[in-house]
């Protein structure tokens, strides 16, 4: 908040709440990263691991959803299309939890979310709009069977998360120190 000010002045605006936001996600752009310059044709721009975990990630169906430049962020799926997400997790539902409907108010939205772009999902945990998950080995288990409807063995998530690491790249100098 003391760096709002100090850039936006005294008033919590609209406007400025959404600059903020904006300026923010410039700055997780990430480009040039080994699985770019693997796509280019740098066959060894990154490890077997990594492309073992970039098959499995096709196979099983993950680029259904996390698609394209990005690996995810350009479409909203429900949370929990194979499986009830919500009732095995075992706590109340919340409105966040109703996601895209508290936008839209259309019953078909409830329980739907922006699929994440992966870019970046080694660095930021927790996972899930619900933070519920704290590792990347748990999250991608908990896709597998709610997205998907099926078990994936613990190699197979290894092998995802040497491909996951590959995505991060350079970034943008954040022309602003991150919020405390
Ligand atoms: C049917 C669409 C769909 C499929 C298929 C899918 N995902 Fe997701 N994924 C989502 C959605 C939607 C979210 C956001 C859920 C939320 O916020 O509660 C998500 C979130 C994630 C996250 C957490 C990202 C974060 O920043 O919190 C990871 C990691 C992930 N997916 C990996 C995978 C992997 C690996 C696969 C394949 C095994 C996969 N996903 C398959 C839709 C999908």
């Amino acid at each position: 908040m003391r760096r709002y000010r100090k850039i936006y002045g005294d008033k919590l605006e609209a406007c400025s709440l959404i600059n903020a936001i904006a300026t923010y996600e410039q700055s997780l752009t990430t480009v040039n990263s080994p699985f770019d310059r693997f796509l280019a044709g740098d066959k060894n721009a990154i490890s077997l691991q990594a492309r073992e975990g970039y098959q499995i990630f096709k196979s099983y169906g993950c680029t259904a959803c996390h698609q394209s430049a990005n690996v995810g962020g350009n479409m909203y799926q429900k949370m929990g299309v194979m499986a009830d997400y919500f009732e095995e997790r075992g706590t109340p539902i919340t409105k966040a939890n109703l996601g895209r409907y508290n936008v839209t108010h259309d019953d078909y939205n409830k329980f739907t979310f922006k699929v994440p772009s992966l870019r970046l999902v080694v660095l930021n945990a927790p996972y899930f709009h619900d933070g519920s998950v704290s590792s990347l080995e748990q999250a991608i288990n908990k896709m597998a069977r709610y997205q998907l409807g099926r078990e994936i063995s613990a190699e197979d998530v290894q092998k995802v998360i040497a491909f996951l690491k590959t995505l991060v790249g350079e970034h943008k100098e954040l022309t602003q120190p991150a919020a405390e």
